[in-house]
């Protein structure tokens, strides 16, 4: 027997529910049933995403959202900064270049989180910036900013700020409205349990002044004013992943169920956990300021990614992620989003126990087990 445990940063476990919702016969698109389920979608993705802003919806994973973006708010004349401390902060510099966006790609140490001080160092020798581009929480190295306090020093200079919100949304406190987020994006697969292919941004009322103004958005099907139009019909300009809505209007009521301040906190005790019992079977934690919706461990020495991944996957059908570009073969992941619980998470604990102790690596069996239970007992009373 072998179950399907996924603990990857993306795509994440859908609850059953979730799942039977979509198996369900459904309609065709245009008819009051998906007008119904679309509006249901709007509202309660403003509740989850905690904004009073609208919220497009576009087919396509978080990366169409976040091109969609780009595209919008960088008109021309425009001049953007993308902070880049790994795989996604890269992407958000590769689509700008790609477009022919003057932007200024500030490369840090994969690891470390953009911050603030930088943000306001770049603003100040150049005023010329109006937009810039964070990562929330770098998902190639498990890496969380201070975004709240990125936001405030883009207000204060009149900056526009596009998040990368694709593994916090769900996951990490975020308040995009208070924070001073113009554009926070996320997609479906992540913390918001449903499969690949929505993607979500909350727009500001002055990003969509410069979205609305921008006479020269080179796309098409990406077109936030499309998206915008037709969803204050609760419709899409496009055929949509109808299904996918369907399915994400189930989610979205498990995630409001549970109350956002709780799913944080869930979430926050399961990094800390895992954390903390990576450190109890000598594992060190890879990021220096670690995000709580995944968590990046790295190799001990003398042992290989690949045969832990592999041992988590063939005995226990644990399926984790390894590291990105350098961090190949360096460090693996583990994921805290989507359908998992506490018990789940000391269940991957216990099963990288058996597999490193089956490697050869020395450390007390049970340690890490231990370390997480004390962590559940002491934050989730
Ligand atoms: C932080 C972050 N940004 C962007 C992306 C890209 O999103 P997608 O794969 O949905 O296009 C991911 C996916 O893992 C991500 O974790």
């Amino acid at each position: 027997m072998k179950k399907i445990r996924l603990f990857t940063p993306g795509p994440c476990a859908v609850p059953e529910e979730v799942l039977v919702e979509m198996a369900r016969p459904f309609e065709h698109h245009r008819t009051p049933w998906f007008k119904d389920l679309m509006g249901q979608c709007q509202e309660k993705l403003k509740q989850v995403l905690q904004t009073g802003n609208e919220v497009v919806i576009i087919t396509g994973s978080g990366t169409a959202v976040a091109e969609g973006a780009i595209i919008g708010c960088n008109p021309p004349g425009s001049k953007m900064l993308t902070i880049e401390g790994g795989k996604f902060g890269q992407r958000w510099g590769e689509i700008a270049q790609q477009f022919g966006i003057d932007v200024v790609r500030h490369e840090i140490e994969w690891g470390t989180p953009p911050t603030a001080e930088m943000v306001a160092e770049h603003l100040k020798s150049d005023p010329a910036i109006t937009t810039v581009m964070v990562v929330h929480s770098e998902t190639s190295t498990a890496t969380a900013c201070d975004l709240e306090a990125i936001g405030k020093v883009c207000r204060d200079a009149g900056t526009l700020l596009i998040a990368d919100c694709i593994t916090s949304a769900g996951a990490l406190p975020l308040r995009p409205d208070e924070w001073g987020v113009d554009v926070a994006i996320t997609g479906a697969q992540k913390a918001l349990m449903i499969p690949p292919g929505l993607g979500f941004a909350s727009v500001s009322p002055r990003a969509w002044q410069i979205i609305e103004n921008n006479k020269d958005q080179h796309s098409y099907y990406l077109s936030y004013i499309k998206a915008y139009k037709k969803g204050l019909g609760h419709d899409t300009p496009f055929t949509p992943a109808h299904v996918l809505i369907r399915g994400l209007n189930k989610a979205l009521d498990i995630l409001l169920e549970e109350g956002m301040e709780n799913v944080w906190r869930r979430v926050a005790a399961m990094a800390e956990a895992t954390r903390k019992a990576g450190e109890a079977i000598g594992l060190k934690v890879f990021s220096r300021r670690p995000s709580d919706s995944v968590t990046a461990l790295c190799c001990p020495e003398g042992l290989a990614v690949a045969d832990i991944r592999a041992g988590l996957k063939e005995r226990f059908g644990i399926q984790s992620a390894g590291g990105q570009e350098h961090l190949k073969g360096k460090i693996f992941r583990i994921g805290h989003m989507g359908y998992i619980d506490e018990m789940d998470t000391v269940l991957v604990i216990a099963a990288l126990e058996q597999v490193l102790h089956k490697l050869g690596h020395k450390f007390e069996l049970g340690a890490g087990v231990s370390a997480a239970q004390r962590v559940f007992a002491e934050r989730m009373r």
